[in-house]
């Protein structure tokens, strides 16, 4: 079920009062449903069945503590994109086989981090990338699991800044290279060769794509078992989209089924990345109108506490985000632009919206922020990291405290 549901006047997550939290905690805050991100995992796990299957949340979208010992509790592993979504992982209690290190651009001290904790698999960008993780190993006198991540040219037809396997796209070698570049190492003794790896977009509405994919990946896993590379699994990236705006998403069971009517031939094991289809739905920003201005034509520009500092997507992608008060208001409903503090032309959460007569002080709610919200959250214009809350079996707790700006200075006294 939906987590942010009206109960009487007031908006809740879960039945917890969302002006009751944005009373005792402030504004800009982000509010995450545990049970959702339960069900979300667990509906995935469900619809993959007893196909042999992994579940990699993918940490870049929402990388708190709690988050993520919420997914591992509920029988979730990760996808790191970086040394530092690798020491959350750990901190939250993932085990290096837990693991899956991904990413564009490791730096000597990620891909040195990553073999000496024996991760379960590194996903490779390139063939020089697959000698320096060797390199690596072989100096540790340890042997690295390794995947190729492979360009399949692919149109995901999501958002252009969210897709990821097209030639052009800077991610993964062009599949036509991948038969090479795995032979060769498959061929060295410091890197045990695993699978491959593609990922092609994000915010996916339509399975053709992913389709398309997991049949390329399916072929070449068969030409690398020809040339004798030992393949165990295909990691067939995130992708699958969520409803901001109600849109139909193809729901996890059709999702699974796509997927593993095609791999189901080779026998090789699934892993899947979720990021935002576990996370997007379990988060909501609050934030607070801090001024009103009409302008001339009836219309109003409602300013909030919160803007691209606190959740870029509408900025940088024009994301939609469905945006209501947390309590019911009484009068007529104005047609308004939702814009935040920043000092920028871009920053404005939604568009000819109708709210029920803002006023100064009412709190909003910008609903499906779970992903990709606080996850890319900055200081700019020195705004302060926001608040961030977990709601869980009808109680509530603080999972991040509002940053001040003695911690924002402290690094550059
Ligand atoms: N695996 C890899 C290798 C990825 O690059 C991504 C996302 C995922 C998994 C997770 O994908 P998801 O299931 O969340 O679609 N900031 C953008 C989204 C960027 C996604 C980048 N890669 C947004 O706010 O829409």
């Amino acid at each position: 079920m939906y987590a942010f549901q009206p109960q009487g006047n007031e908006l809740t997550c879960d039945g917890v009062a969302l002006s009751a939290i944005a009373a005792s905690v402030g504004t800009p805050t982000y509010v995450y449903s545990a049970a959702t991100l339960r069900e979300r995992i667990a509906a995935l796990h469900a619809a993959f069945g007893d196909y042999p299957h992994a579940l990699h949340y993918a940490l870049k979208a929402n990388s708190n503590l709690a988050v993520v010992r919420v997914v591992r509790a509920a029988g979730g592993l990760v996808d790191a994109n970086s040394g530092g979504e690798i020491e959350v992982a750990l901190r939250a209690g993932c085990t290096p086989a837990d693991i899956v290190f991904t990413g564009v651009g490791k730096t000597p001290a990620e891909i040195d981090r990553a073999v000496a904790l024996g991760v379960k698999t590194i996903n490779a960008e390139s063939a020089g990338e697959l000698e320096r993780i060797a390199a690596a190993a072989r100096a540790r006198g340890s042997v690295a699991r390794v995947a190729l991540r492979v360009n399949p040219d692919i149109a995901s037809e999501s958002h252009p800044h969210i897709s990821t396997g097209l030639g052009t796209h800077k991610f993964g070698v062009p599949i036509t290279e991948a038969r090479a570049i795995a032979r060769d190492a498959g061929a060295r003794p410091e890197l045990k060769f695993v699978g491959v790896h593609v990922h092609i977009g994000s915010q996916m509405l339509g399975l053709e794509p992913l389709r398309r994919a997991a049949t390329a990946v399916v072929g070449l896993a068969q030409e690398l078992r020809d040339d004798g590379v030992h393949v165990e699994h295909l990691d067939l990236g995130g992708g699958l989209g969520i409803a901001y705006d109600g849109e139909t998403v193809p729901p996890a069971d059709s999702y699974a089924a796509a997927l593993v009517t095609i791999v189901r031939p080779s026998g090789l094991t699934l892993i899947v990345e979720p990021g935002r289809a576990v996370a997007g739905p379990a988060g909501a920003l609050l934030a607070s109108v801090v001024d009103i201005k009409p302008r001339g034509d009836g219309t109003q520009f409602v300013v909030l506490d919160a803007g691209m500092s606190e959740l870029l997507r509408p900025a940088l992608y024009g994301a939609y985000h469905r945006i209501e008060a947390v309590t019911a208001r009484d009068g007529a409903p104005v047609t308004c632009d939702v814009v935040g503090p920043i000092c920028e032309s871009s920053d404005v959460f939604g568009v000819n919206r109708s709210l029920p007569a803002p006023a100064v002080g009412t709190v909003l709610a910008v609903l499906d922020a779970g992903a990709y919200g606080s996850a890319m959250s900055s200081n700019y214009n020195r705004h302060a990291l926001p608040a961030e809350v977990m709601v869980d079996e009808g109680a509530w707790r603080v999972v991040r405290r509002r940053q001040t700006i003695a911690e924002q200075l402290v690094c550059e006294e």
